[in-house]
């Protein structure tokens, strides 16, 4: 087992992949934090972590509300009195299935102009039209989120020890997604401040890197067009989107000894869909 004995917390583990990242550390040996906004979803990954099920710990917090974040860590100091492992995973895409809808039928709109080889009318209009509120609320919950955690997980990480902490990013940090600014912002945003908190902790012995993955198969992506699913899948090399497990196995790479000299790096399970 390749986390005996460590405490992980995940955030946003009721779902998707933070679900999988749970589900594989707890195999591991580990004692997970399952933290969700929704705490039902939440209890449910405890529930599915069969014998290991006494060491999970459902966890209700909003990742971009500080004070329940400082209040999730009192709990966890409380009841196991320490950290090695977080996983900054909490996310969410597009606010509603409308947006989507919306986003799916000007992608499918572009594609089909751009096939007729008339050249593309069709705009996205996506930055001009963006409220405050869901600029802010994209950053709030992605950015945000990951340094309330982080800034509360050091006070319990570290000595002998030490400590590693994974922050979700995506290939829409690395390459920007034409239809997603603030996602593609606030995952970017987390690849700086991976690289500048692994340079200030690596003296506590604490590692940190993200990991970039590109389309995978979870709640998040269940309303993307097929269309848009074909044309993605079109464009990897692996030909596919990823599931849950294949990043899972990448976070507990990132969160484990086997990654012992590895820290301020982004890895991205992306099928090739970004190489750099
Ligand atoms: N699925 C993909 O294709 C993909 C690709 C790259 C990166 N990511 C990132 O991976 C992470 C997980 O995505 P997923 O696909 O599993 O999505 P998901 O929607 O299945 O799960 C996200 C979970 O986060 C929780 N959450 C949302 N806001 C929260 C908040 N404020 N506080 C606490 N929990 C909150 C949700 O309740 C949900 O359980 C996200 O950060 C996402 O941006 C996903």
């Amino acid at each position: 087992m390749k986390l005996k004995d460590k405490a992980a917390l995940v955030t946003g583990g009721g779902s998707g992949l933070g679900r999988a990242i749970s589900l594989l550390f707890a195999r591991e040996g580990a004692r997970v934090i399952v933290n969700d906004i929704n705490i039902e979803s939440a209890q449910q990954t405890v529930e599915a972590m069969g014998e290991a099920k006494p060491r999970g710990l459902a966890v209700k917090a909003d990742v971009s509300d500080s004070a329940q974040v400082r209040a999730m860590f009192d709990e966890i100091e409380k009841k196991i009195g320490r950290l090695d492992i977080l996983v900054n995973n909490a996310g969410i895409a597009e606010a509603t299935g409308e947006e989507m809808d919306r986003l799916n039928q000007k992608f499918e709109a572009r594609v089909g102009e751009a096939l007729g080889g008339q050249g593309v009318q069709t705009q996205w209009e996506v930055v001009s039209n963006m409220t405050d509120e869901a600029w802010l609320k994209m950053i709030g919950i992605h950015l945000n989120g990951t340094f309330f955690c982080t800034r509360e997980a050091v006070k319990l990480m570290g000595g002998e020890r030490g400590g590693a902490i994974v922050n979700m990013s995506s290939v829409a940090g690395l390459m920007g997604l034409e239809a997603a600014p603030h996602y593609s912002a606030a995952k970017a945003g987390i690849i700086g401040f991976t690289r500048a908190v692994a340079r200030e902790l690596g003296s506590l012995n604490i590692r940190v890197n993200a990991l970039c993955p590109s389309f995978i198969t979870t709640p998040m992506t269940e309303g993307i067009s097929p269309m848009l699913k074909m044309m993605t899948s079109g464009q990897t090399p692996l030909g596919r989107w990823g599931e849950p497990p294949e990043v899972a196995s990448v976070a507990l790479f990132l969160a484990s000894d086997d990654s012992s000299f590895i820290t301020g790096q982004w890895i991205s399970p992306n099928g090739g869909l970004f190489i750099g």
